[in-house]
């Protein structure tokens, strides 16, 4: 008997794909007023890594703003709208002086917080002094990035000061790279683990190495400020249990890289990259970052943080070369940017594989919404007391398969996460002991041992 042929227009259905759809504007897009925009503004984000800011002011573009960032002589930082209030030369041609910045065109001296300090053509007592101000937002310096909130005043959340920012023998090494393409395109990525077992392993030959090629089991978790999620991997006599986690609407941080192949034992390991993924424009996205190296991420090896800075980014992935070897074995930039400046979500087919990547989308969408509503999003830094908990990082445990190995590892996956939620009251070393403490417990408990 042959084979039923199904009809011609449910095979070659080219043609009918050929309709545009629209941008899934709600999520996608960014700029002041719309949905998106407002939603974003509401949380702090980097703008540029401090080794970029000199005494010559540096042309930023965020959230479709284009802003002038500069540090005065007096070392203070200052970001302003682009244009001069006066009669809007740019101040990115402006001079940075002992207090503020001065406009090229007129002389016009402006505070970092926006105050105009000084009009030289104008008369001394001119009501101008008190009635201009240049549009300006607030800055914050950490470790060798400047953060900006270009949100409503009267919602700004008290600055996040996560665990990682402060880690013990750690080299933070800031980074950024660009990527012609919408920021959501970059930041869902972050809630799609099984990209690492094609993209980084079985289709183009390992990024990293072999280990990370298994299809991982893997276990998702909402909490009030993001997601994190357990991949739990057989490795010989060792389960790997990487975590990730994402904080909304768009922090990322992820175990090591270069030195996990999940078979030596690891208990807590911690984020090799600490990732801001920020919005440009709708069309143009700059994640800035640390790369994070030490004794619990990826070895602090000088070949390894070196190159990093603009455009190299921490991963070993190279993220600028030839087209030729791009195409031969391509990487995230490939894949973030292919997808095109807008990805059409109308157009996709999500699969049981992008759990964590519709987890993320929903959440987020319930949450522009509910500030177009008139609500607020959660923010952690006004509810916890700092360092904010975060969880990503490796551990790897030393027990062997039993005979349902999968549903093994899921269950050791789960206490895993359990066992980091459970610390979220303790701080700084007292949570690190905790946490290794259980974390041997639960190996012992695995292979049998009474606690
Ligand atoms: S345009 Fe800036 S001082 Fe005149
Ligand atoms: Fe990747």
């Amino acid at each position: 008997m042959s084979e039923a042929i199904p009809a011609a227009r449910e095979r070659y259905i080219g043609y009918s794909e050929t309709a545009e759809r629209p941008e899934n504007a709600e999520l996608t897009h960014v700029r002041p007023g719309t949905p998106g925009g407002e939603y974003l503004r509401r949380f702090w984000h980097p703008v540029a890594l401090c080794s970029e800011v000199s005494d010559v002011p540096l042309l930023v573009r965020v959230l479709g703003e284009d802003l002038v960032l500069f540090c005065d002589l007096g070392g203070r930082y200052g970001l302003l709208h682009r244009h001069c209030a006066h009669r809007h030369a740019s101040l990115e041609y402006g001079k940075c002086e002992e207090r503020g910045l001065r406009c090229c065109y007129h002389g016009w001296r402006f505070d970092v917080d926006g105050t105009l300090l000084e009009a030289p053509a104008e008369p001394a007592n001119s009501p101008l002094l008190t009635r201009v101000r240049q549009p300006a937002y607030p800055v914050e310096v950490r470790n060798g990035l400047v953060f900006a909130y270009l949100g409503p005043p009267e919602h700004r959340p008290a600055f996040p000061v996560y665990d990682t920012f402060d880690m013990a023998d750690t080299r933070r090494v800031p980074y950024t790279a660009d990527y012609p393409c919408n920021w959501l395109q970059i930041t869902e990525n972050a809630m799609d683990p099984v990209h690492s077992v094609f993209l980084h392993t079985r289709v183009n030959g390992p990024s990293f190495n072999e280990a990370w090629g298994e299809m991982s089991v893997r276990e998702y978790y909402e909490t009030p400020s993001g997601f994190y999620y357990t991949n739990g991997r057989r490795v010989g006599d060792h389960v790997w249990v990487r975590v990730h986690h994402v904080v909304l609407p768009n922090l990322t941080q992820a175990g090591a890289v270069r030195s996990m192949s999940g078979d030596t034992p690891r208990y807590f390991g911690r984020p090799v990259f600490t990732r801001w993924v920020v919005p440009v424009d709708d069309e143009n996205t700059r994640v800035i970052a640390w790369a994070n190296f030490g004794p619990r991420t990826d070895e602090a090896r000088e070949e390894w943080m070196s190159p990093i800075g603009i455009e190299i980014i921490e991963g070993g992935e190279p993220r600028t070369r030839p087209a030729a070897e791009a195409i031969r074995k391509p990487g995230d930039y490939e894949a973030f940017v292919s997808m095109g400046r807008i990805t059409r979500h109308a157009k996709e087919h999500l699969a049981t594989s992008d759990k964590g990547v519709a987890m993320y989308r929903r959440r987020l969408l319930a949450d522009i919404r509910k500030v177009a509503a008139g609500g607020a999003p959660y923010q952690a830094s006004d509810e916890v007391a700092a360092p904010l908990p975060t969880y990503a990082g490796d551990t790897v445990l030393r027990i062997s398969a039993p005979s349902d190995d999968e549903a093994f590892i899921a269950g050791v996956c789960r206490q895993v996460a359990e066992t980091l939620s459970a610390a979220d009251p303790l701080k700084g070393a007292d949570r690190d002991e905790q946490v290794i403490r259980e974390l041997r417990a639960i190996e012992r408990r695995m292979n049998g041992a009474a606690d």
